[in-house]
């Protein structure tokens, strides 16, 4: 997706960053049609290889650019939903009904209703809102989200598993859960798990897997539930570093393969489908945030600055976490270190770590890298910044597939005033 010639001139796809950033103005995501098919079809053949009986659902949180959510529905996924406009905008792109879940918590029955009404999997949180639900109506098919007692995550924040995450069903009140389902008359089950995000080690996903697999012969084997579907969450990994691997997936798949096939026999659980819903391996490094340096500051120490703070991206700011950045085609290799930061009134709006250049100035063009899941659709309007707009790179070229806010759509919805 990347390329950078010897005059260290990058391009996307082809197109020149120059060039984007000279047409959409900046800062801009960018996103490239091509890698998403990529990431998709790496994915469906490591899955299918070791699962002929599969489900892939993409989590739309990551990106939810319905120009990007028609892609990957196109591609055959399935949607996982988190809160009622998730599951409306997912209808819209006509996301299948068999695979595509709700997985909410703490939902609002108002929540309750949009999630029903859509007819997805529901994906229940505590079996003490069954009432709740049932108020509003029966979905078809429901899973429980099992908290396993395991999580792991690329930093603390996202841990969704284990003792300390507010996520899931204790394992151990699991024949609860399913019991108290099956007294309320429902038929038709799947069982899930979600426990963290951006996990790079193949052996953990067949880790969690088995502790299900486990939790379900401990806890659940009398009921004699025959599930649909078995769901091991998202959670796969891209690395953000040089000095990370990508994750294998295929290798991924296999390890789960190994502690899933057998043990579901000898079970007796049904012929459940795998499932898993992933967010940062579809979307993740599919786009890129186009920005230019402001200024750079000697102070304390060297900063530079970028048109793109954390109202932009939020990430570095939220979890320290760590994006490349290009400036003028360059990672680093410079003897100068600089702190990047954006315009933000926060100290906290600040990439971490030094990055080595040599003569930043303002002008030159910050490429951050990895920028396509959890970047755009984390973005806010603090300190009165507007939201940018969002590029797709496909067969025709580069075209706009959001506009970036108008300064007067920051005070839209005030009531007897525009700017
Ligand atoms: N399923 C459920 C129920 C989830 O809550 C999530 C993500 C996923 C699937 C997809 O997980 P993935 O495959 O993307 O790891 N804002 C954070 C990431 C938070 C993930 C939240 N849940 C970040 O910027 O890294």
């Amino acid at each position: 997706m990347f390329k950078i010639d010897n005059n260290h001139e990058i391009s996307i796809d082809g197109i020149s960053v120059r060039d984007l950033a000279k047409e959409f103005g900046t800062p801009v995501y960018v996103y490239s049609k091509k890698k998403l098919q990529e990431n998709i079809n790496n994915l469906k053949t490591a899955v299918s290889t070791h699962f002929p009986n599969h489900r892939i659902q993409y989590a739309v949180k990551a990106n939810t650019n319905p120009h990007i959510l028609k892609i990957v529905q196109e591609s055959g996924l399935g949607a996982d939903c988190s809160s009622p406009i998730e599951a409306l905008i997912s209808k819209k792109m006509e996301f299948p009904k068999d695979r595509s879940t709700y997985t909410g918590n703490f939902e609002s029955i108002s929540d309750f209703k949009v999630a029903v009404d859509s007819g997805y999997i529901l994906n229940l949180d505590d079996y003490h809102r069954l009432d709740d639900v049932l108020s509003i109506g029966k979905p078809e098919v429901l899973s429980f989200r099992v908290n396993p007692g395991i999580g792991r995550g690329g930093f603390e924040g996202i841990v969704t598993g284990g003792n300390d995450a507010k996520f899931g069903i204790p394992y151990e009140q699991v024949r609860e859960a399913y019991k108290a389902a099956i007294d309320k008359g429902f038929t038709r089950f799947g069982i899930h798990m979600m426990t963290g995000s951006n996990i790079l080690e193949p052996f953990y996903f067949a880790e969690i897997t088995q502790k299900l697999l486990y939790i379900i012969e401990e806890y659940l084997l009398d009921l004699d539930i025959k599930f649909e579907f078995i769901n091991i969450g998202g959670g796969l990994g891209i690395p953000y570093t040089d000095q990370e691997q990508p994750l294998d997936v295929n290798q991924t798949f296999k390890l789960v393969s190994d502690v899933f096939h057998n043990k579901v026999k000898e079970l007796n659980i049904g012929e459940p489908a795998l499932m898993i819903e992933p967010g940062r391996y579809i979307a993740g490094n599919i786009g890129a945030l186009i920005s230019e340096v402001t200024h750079v500051k000697s102070s304390y120490r060297n900063y530079l600055g970028i048109d793109a703070g954390m109202s932009t991206l939020i990430r570095p700011a939220l979890y320290k976490a760590y994006h490349e950045i290009l400036i003028n085609g360059r990672q680093t290799g410079g003897d100068t270190a600089y702190r990047i930061c954006g315009p933000i009134c926060e100290n906290s709006d600040i990439h971490p770590v030094d990055r080595y250049y040599n003569n930043p100035k303002a002008g030159d063009l910050a490429v951050i890298k990895n920028a396509g899941g959890y970047s755009f659709v984390m973005s806010s309007n603090y300190n009165n910044r507007i939201r940018p707009a969002e590029v797709l790179i496909d067969e025709s070229g580069a075209r706009l597939i959001r506009k970036a806010d108008e300064p007067s759509d920051v005070f839209k919805n005030v009531v007897d005033f525009s700017l």
